[in-house]
C-alpha cells in the first residue's frame, strides 16, 4: 500500500514494516549490550508507544520491567503545550535505571515533562529511546534522547502506533501526509 486516506487526509509511504524491525533489531542489540548486568524499567509514554515498546520488548534478552505512562497535551498555545498526566509514572523509580521508550519526539514538550517527574524519584539513570525525532520540530532539547530509529522531516506521520485523529495506529508501515 503506498498511500491511505485517513479522515481528510492523504498519506503516503514513509518507512515500511520491514525497516522499522531491522531498526529495531539494532536498538535491542544496542540496549543488550548498554544495560548487561542491570535490571531497567522500560516507561511507555501511551498511546502511541504500544507498538514500538511490544516489539522492542521482544529483543531484549536482559531481565526487565515494563511499565507505562500516559499524557494528553493540550497544544492551545503551539510553544508552551500544557501537559496533562492521565496514567502516572510507577512509585518505586527510585535507584533503578530508566529507558522512557516513546512514539515520537516533536517538540519535547511532553518528554520535557515526563523527565522532571522522573527525575523527582531520584532514579540511577534515566535514557530516552524514541523510534522517530523530528529535528526540525525539537523546541526543548533532550540530552537524555540516546536512542533514536529514524529521523524524519518535519511532517506529520501515522502508523505504527501513531494517529491522526484517533485513526491508522493499526498500520504496520509509517505513513506521512501529502501536502494538500
Ligand atoms: P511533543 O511533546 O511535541 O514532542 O509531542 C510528542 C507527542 O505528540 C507524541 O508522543 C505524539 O503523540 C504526538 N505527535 C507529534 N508529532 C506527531 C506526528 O507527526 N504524528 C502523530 N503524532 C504526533
Amino acid at each position: 500500500m503506498n498511500t491511505v486516506d485517513i479522515a481528510d487526509k492523504k498519506f503516503e509511504l514513509l518507512i515500511e514494516n520491514d525497516n522499522i524491525n531491522k531498526r529495531i533489531r539494532l536498538i535491542g542489540i544496542q540496549l543488550n549490550v548498554d544495560y548487561e548486568g542491570r535490571c531497567p524499567i522500560f516507561i511507555g509514554v501511551l498511546n502511541g508507544s504500544f507498538l514500538f515498546m511490544a516489539d522492542l520488548l521482544k529483543e531484549m534478552d536482559i531481565p526487565c520491567e515494563v511499565a507505562f505512562v500516559r499524557v494528553s497535551s493540550y497544544k492551545g498555545t503551539a510553544s508552551s503545550g500544557t501537559i496533562k498526566e492521565t496514567l502516572g509514572l510507577p512509585e518505586n523509580l527510585a535507584n533503578r535505571d530508566i529507558i522512557l521508550v516513546e512514539d515520537i519526539v516533536d517538540t519535547g514538550f511532553t518528554l520535557k515533562h515526563i523527565l522532571e517527574k522522573v527525575q523527582l524519584q531520584n532514579p540511577a539513570s534515566v535514557r530516552v529511546c524514541t523510534l522517530l525525532y523530528k529535528p526540525e520540530a525539537i523546541q526543548v532539547p533532550v540530552k537524555e534522547l540516546e536512542y533514536i530509529g529514524f529521523e524524519i522531516p518535519n511532517e506529520f506521520v501515522v502508523g505504527y502506533g501513531l494517529d491522526y485523529d484517533g485513526l491508522g495506529r493499526n498500520l504496520t508501515d509509517i505513513y506521512r501526509a501529502v501536502p494538500e
